[in-house]
């Protein structure tokens, strides 16, 4: 993927400085939105009974009431536009309006996926020259929720940077000229509908996802259910901590809790490093098989907590030694949440100097995945870390 990864500052400031609502509509995702989406674990097999199936789910097993609000159908939804160019789902979707008042009817609310190229990543009809007309679906569907997925629109911006002799100013011009008009067109429908980038961080969408409309953007490329995958993702995120806040927010891709290729452990490190990074958690298991250790980690309530604290802070990595970082939040009460992450591949002692992360006079610590209050502490702070564990602390003075 050539295009990824390019960065490109005078053009990104420039499109900053013509941006004078940087903040968007902040009451749409005041902390990172939760909920699930169809695509980890359904892929282009989804259908309108899965997600019913998933939106009775998530109420049963206690996904919505932990905070996970949104059902999002991701790619293949779509069939065919018609002689006025009404885009009609396929087959496995009778009846989109019906499926988001199903979804809407048990507390959630509903989210879709399209494309500013002509077609989606598994080759579905995109929005292209239709903007307008699908916002306008979107939102008497009852639409809540739009990942708007680059995919196909990288070929014509392959064309344009090659036609230029590799500069990308004109691609990256075109790119976010189709996300701002999907941005415009979601906006001129009057509902709130919480606009996702998906274009894999070309052209550093942090920096001007806000001046399109958009709450959140991914970071990189696709995760997948490895550890490798994983912590690739997780632990580059360090230097984007100035510009997720309330509002608008980083996206490291979907949660792959529960879809059963990582230990208890790696998801564990999975979820905590996400939660430090106030990622939107858009859990994407079986909801109908999930463990009791899957149940834990997706459900825990102070890990939740740590990711929708209302400050909004992503964290800082403080050090990063060989196989062990440590990572650190602040809470909007004072407290602040520390990750020490080991990403060997044995268990490690190791330990945490309380006065480095600020706690001079020390602090009272509490084991967040073991529920378990420790005390005061001062001065170095030593534990055993299992392989590809995490201890996640609240620290308060
Ligand atoms: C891209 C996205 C994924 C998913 C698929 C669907 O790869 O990054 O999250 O939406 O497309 O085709």
């Amino acid at each position: 993927m050539i295009l990824r990864k390019v960065v490109l500052i005078p053009f990104v400031l420039l499109c900053i400085a013509q941006s004078p609502t940087m903040r968007g509509q902040t009451t749409l995702a005041a902390t990172p939105p939760m909920g699930w989406n169809s695509w980890n674990h359904f892929a282009e097999h989804v259908t309108d009974a899965d997600v019913r199936t998933a939106a009775d789910l998530m109420v049963s097993t206690g996904m919505r009431d932990a905070g996970y609000i949104y059902v999002n159908v991701d790619d293949t939804w779509q069939g065919t536009r018609d002689a006025n160019g009404e885009l009609h789902p396929n087959s496995r979707f009778p009846d989109m309006k019906k499926l988001g008042d199903y979804i809407h009817s048990k507390g959630l609310k509903f989210g879709i996926y399209s494309s500013p190229g002509p077609k989606t990543c598994g080759g579905y009809e995109g929005s292209l020259g239709h903007e307008v007309q699908d916002a306008q679906m979107y939102a008497s569907w009852g639409v809540d929720f739009l990942k708007y997925d680059l995919c196909s629109m990288q070929d014509p911006m392959r064309e344009l940077t090659a036609k230029n002799n590799g500069n990308t100013d004109a691609a990256f011009k075109m790119m976010i000229d189709a996300f701002r008009k999907m941005g415009d067109a979601l906006k001129a429908t009057n509902r709130p509908i919480l606009y996702s980038l998906c274009q894999y961080g070309i052209a550093e969408p942090w920096k001007w996802g806000p001046s399109v409309g958009a709450q959140m953007w991914r970071t990189t490329d696709d995760i997948n259910d490895t550890w490798g995958r994983m912590t690739i993702i997780g632990l580059e995120q360090a230097d984007l901590a100035p510009f997720a806040a309330p509002g608008h927010w980083n996206d490291p891709d979907m949660l792959e809790v529960g879809n059963g290729h990582m230990t208890t452990d790696e998801y564990r490190t999975h979820m905590s490093l996400w939660a430090l990074l106030a990622a939107p958690l858009l859990a994407g298991n079986d909801l109908s098989k999930m463990s009791p250790e899957d149940k834990s980690i997706l459900l825990n309530k102070e890990v939740i907590a740590i990711d929708q604290d209302p400050l909004g802070k992503q964290p800082t990595r403080l050090y990063q030694r060989g196989d062990f970082s440590v990572w650190t939040k602040p809470l909007a009460d004072g407290r602040v949440a520390v990750g020490m992450f080991n990403t060997a591949l044995d268990s490690r002692d190791v330990a945490l100097d309380l006065t480095q992360i600020g706690f001079a006079q020390g602090a009272t610590l509490h084991d967040v995945w073991e529920n378990k209050d420790l005390g005061k502490r001062t001065g170095i702070y030593s534990r055993n870390i299992p392989k590809h564990g995490v201890v996640l602390l609240i620290l308060s003075k």
